[in-house]
This record gives structure tokens, sequence and C-alpha cells, in this order.
């Protein structure tokens, strides 16, 4: 413990000789709860000790580029986490060229792909959800959430990325990345990142907030999961699940969407009716691809129990199987449908119904919908074109660990005919001509994702090359031009791995 805060602070101090964090980096020990407005400000560093909560009526306000690690533990043994209670806000505000970052206070060799060095982010408010008033995340104290305002706010998320968590917070009870409970869509979120969760990557419990631009990579359980009356937006979301991997007893890697609307109430209100579109779900392989890899779940959404939405503009590739149903029979499943048509308004008037676009890609996925369900499984219609995605392939050792990755689709793919307008009406969504998170020239994951970070981007490692060819391969995090402002943090984190070397390698001098 001594020896990483040493190793810490000692970056910080030679970061700080070099000019590159600024004249007066701290590292600044958050041990308590927070009761009081409060600003982490970007030249310092945080590190969580304990379980914090931002208590009503506080806001914490996270400058661009802070960082933020966490221990694994707290002073009792609990997994550390940021929770936001209701009526407390929380904002993040994050840049593409200075996003913030939750991580675990380890060094970057210790984190390589790892999950579970931490806890993760829990947002609380009081928008509806279908179990009452007083829900509560299960193995923290009095972290209650939801209520009657579908309109409240717990402030803004922007360019945030969330690594490397999802410890044990409670007996076998792991928590999210970020977990969303009876938050209201007054909620600005957009650019948020969950990566090598051990656990789920976002879940929402209920609430109504909207996302725009979301990455969820290599996360151990579902990626994206929904229960508890959701009735959120979600645009641009891009799904990568990786290789299996085993952590003692547990297989890792499972959905890409686990949904239900309540597991006791099939029928409960207000139901479950995720409203997404724009989504790529990249899986983990198929026998079709030739790396049929033995996954955990082999199904890229598990639709359950009561589940009403819309699911439009999605391509969904590398699998062994698309969708799942289970426990539709039963009284109060919503009616699956591919011909509904549907506006913005009408999904709050009629929201028992699940929506699956015909016009969704399915490529490389080897059965479309799972054998195994309690409904006579629907036969589903989709597009099974190659969405000829540049550099995608799941076979090259998992696809995480290849060099390159490159999400957009080439011109010519089905990416740019047949799109869904289902939602033409509904103001959130942007009326773009593609299906799936990404156009041929847009990469907004470039300059803030772990993708970014890794140099694994098709122009952000050339551009980083080029940068250090001129600085004679030492990169002051400055040294990018305005043309490439998504260049610096990979060479920030170049920076920071040569540095963390240099020092071990004093330390064993000394
Ligand atoms: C923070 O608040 C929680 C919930 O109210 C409480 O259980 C915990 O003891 C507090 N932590 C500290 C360090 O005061
Ligand atoms: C738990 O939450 C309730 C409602 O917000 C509050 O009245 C009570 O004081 C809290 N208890 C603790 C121990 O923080
Ligand atoms: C399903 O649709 C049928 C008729 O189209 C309707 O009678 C029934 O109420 C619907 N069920 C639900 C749960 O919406
Ligand atoms: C590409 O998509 C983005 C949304 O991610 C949009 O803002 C932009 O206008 C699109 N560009 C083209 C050429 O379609």
């Amino acid at each position: 413990m001594m020896l990483k805060t040493g190793v810490v602070s000692a970056l910080l101090l030679l970061g700080a000789c070099l000019g590159l964090l600024g004249a007066a980096a701290e590292e600044i020990i958050v041990g308590k709860n927070i009761t009081e407005d409060a600003r982490w400000t970007a030249d310092n560093t945080y590190l969580l000790t304990e379980q914090i909560y931002v208590k009503e009526p506080a806001e914490l306000y996270i400058e661009p580029g802070v960082t933020v690690k966490a221990e694994t533990f707290d002073s009792r043994g609990y997994t550390t986490a940021l929770i936001i209670n209701s009526g407390a806000t929380i904002r993040a505000m994050g840049t593409r060229d200075a996003p913030i970052t939750f991580s675990a206070n380890q060094p970057p060799e210790a984190m390589q792909n790892a999950r579970g060095l931490w806890g993760g982010i829990i947002v609380l408010g009081r928008a509806p959800t279908n179990k009452g008033a007083s829900d509560a995340i299960e193995g923290l104290s009095n972290a209650t959430f939801g209520g009657t305002d579908p309109d409240d706010s717990s402030g803004e998320i922007h360019y945030t990325r969330i690594w490397h968590g999802g410890a044990e917070l409670w007996r076998a009870n792991e928590i999210n990345g970020l977990t969303f409970g009876g938050v209201g869509r007054a909620t600005k979120v957009d650019h948020v990142e969950v990566a090598f969760n051990y656990d789920d990557g976002i879940e929402f419990f209920g609430g109504t907030v909207d996302l725009k631009y979301v990455s969820l990579l290599c996360n151990g359980d579902d990626s994206l999961d929904a229960d508890e009356g959701y009735q959120g937006r979600v645009q641009y979301l891009l799904v990568v699940l990786c290789k299996d991997i085993a952590v003692g007893d547990d297989s890792l890697t499972d959905h890409a969407f686990e949904m239900d609307n309540n597991g006791k109430d099939y029928t409960a209100s207000p139901r479950s009716h995720p409203i997404i579109s724009h989504a790529t779900l990249l899986g983990p392989g198929s026998s079709k691809d030739g790396c049929d890899r033995k996954v955990k779940h082999s199904k890229m959404a598990h639709f359950r129990e009561g589940l009403g939405g819309t699911f439009a503009n999605m391509i969904v590739a590398h699998s062994p199987a698309g969708f799942m149903f289970e426990h539709f029979q039963d009284a109060g499943a919503a009616n699956f449908t591919q011909g509904l048509s549907v506006s913005g308004s009408g999904n709050e008037a009629f929201p028992d119904f699940l929506y699956l676009s015909p016009s969704n890609v399915l490529f490389n996925v080897d059965d479309a919908v799972h054998s195994e369900s309690d409904i006579e499984p629907p036969t589903i219609q989709y597009i099974s074109q190659d969405p000829q995605l540049a550099n995608v392939d799941p076979c090259v050792d998992g696809r995480e660990d290849a060099d390159l990755f490159d999400p957009r689709p080439a011109a010519g793919s089905p990416a740019f005919s047949d799109l869904d307008d289902t939602l033409s009406d509904d103001p959130f969504f942007d009326k773009v001509g593609f299906k799936g998170a990404f156009n041929s020239s847009d990469l907004w994951i470039a300059g803030w994702t772990w993708w970014a970070d890794q140099g694994k981007l098709p122009q952000t490692q050339q551009e980083t090359a080029a940068d250090d060819a001129a600085e004679g391969g030492v990169t002051d995090g400055e040294g990018t031009s305005a043309a490439t402002p998504h260049t610096r943090p990979a060479s920030l984190m170049a920076f920071m791995l040569t540095s963390v070397a240099l020092v071990i390698g004093m330390k064993a001098v000394i």
C-alpha cells in the first residue's frame, strides 16, 4: 500500500517536474462522505479509500482530465465505490481531449485486461421504478432510490471512463461499472465507457435516464442490463464482448443485453421499455467466423419477464446466437412484434410491446433466435448481409488483443440502406443515415476510450507514431497539434507507462 502510494506520488512528482501535470499535483485521499459541495480539480489525483456517498443536497463537480483511483477494499473489507444519493448531484465534466478516468490504484501493468480491482459508480435518483419508492441497492447502507419524478436530475456525466472495477460489493454481489437506480431524464449522460468490469457494464434499475455515445468493452457479465421499469433511450452504443476468461469458478463474458421488467410481476408498471437505436453489438465469435468460443451464455440479447422495448438500427455480429426469449409465455408477457408502426409518443402510450426492427443486421450469427425458450421461438426477420465493418475480426485473439480496431462500415455496407425510421418523431434521436453506432467517418471512440489509450484506433496510432518520431521518442502530452487533439491520451498513457517503469527502476536502484 505504502509502496504503491509512493510510486504514484513519485510519478506525479516526476510529471510535475516535466510540466505535464502542473506545478502542485497532489494525491488527495477521499475517505469521508461528501456532504457539502465539492470540486475535484485536474491538477490533483483522487484516491478513493472507502465507499464514498455524495449526500443530498451536495454536488460533486469533477473537472475535465481528473483521474480517480480506487483501492480495492475499504477499511471494513468491502469494495470501494462512489455513490451519488438521490437528491445529490454529480457533474463529471470530461471532454474528448481531457476525459475523466475512474480506475484502480494499481500500476498499469497490473491493470492490463484485469477486472474486479475496485467497485464502481452508483447514481441514484427519484424517477419511477416498478418496485415502489423504497428500492435499495443491496449491500449498501441506506442507498434507496426511486420516486415519482421522471424528470428528476442527478446531474451530468460526460467523457468519463470507468475501468477495471466490479469487485464484490457484498457476498456474491459484484458491482456494475455504472449503476443507475431510478435516475431521471433531466440527467445528461453522453460519452461514457465501462471497460473490463467484473460484473455488468451499465445497469438500469427503473428510471428514465437517456444515454448517447456509450462504449461497453470486455465486461465480465452483461454489458447493458435494464430492469424494474427502465424507460430511457440510448443512441450510439458500441458493445464488444471479449474472449472468455475464467476467474476462479466464474466463466466471464455474458450477454450484450440482459433485460426484463420485473421477475416477480411481469406486468408491473411502469414496464421496462428501453428504446435503443444505432447499436453495434460485436460478439465473441461464431462457427460462421471459424472461432466459436465457449462463452458463458452465447446469446447477444436475453429478453425476459415482461420486457417491452424498441430495438432498431442495430448491427449484431459474430455470435453463436442473436436473441433469446425467456419467461414470455406467462401472463403479462409483452407482445413481441416486428411490424408495429410506433412513434416516439406512442411508446409511452403503449409500452407493452417488444419491437425488434426487421431491418436490423445480423451477420455471422449462427442462430438468429436461440432455440431454448418457453415461447415458441419467433422466426425473426433481419438482414444477414456483411455490414463490412473495417476491422473487428473476433478471431484475432479475441479482438481486444489485436493491434487495430475500427468498427466503421465501408461505403456500400447495408448499414446505409433500409433504415428504420420508427423513431423519427422522437427529438432525442439524431436523424442519421446509417445503422449501427458509426458512420464511415466519425469514429467517436477516438480520443477518450480504452481503444484510444491503447493506440488501437487507426488515426490515433499513426499520429502517435508520428509524434513520437518528431519528438525523439519522448511525448510531452502537449505535443499534438490542434488538428489531432485525440492523440493526447494515448501519448499520455505511453508517457505514464514509461515513467512508471522509470520510477520502479529508480526504486530498485535505491
Ligand atoms: C458514509 O455514509 C454511509 C451511508 O450513510 C455510512 O454508512 C458510512 O458510515 C459513511 N462513511 C463515513 C466514512 O462516514
Ligand atoms: C436512511 O435514509 C433515510 C431516508 O433518506 C433517512 O431518514 C435516514 O436518516 C437514513 N439513515 C442513515 C443511517 O443514514
Ligand atoms: C397483445 O396484443 C393483443 C392484441 O393485439 C392485446 O389484446 C393484448 O392486450 C396485448 N398484450 C399486451 C401485454 O400488451
Ligand atoms: C456521422 O455520424 C455522426 C454521429 O456519430 C454525425 O454527427 C455526423 O454528421 C455523421 N457524418 C456523416 C458524413 O454522415
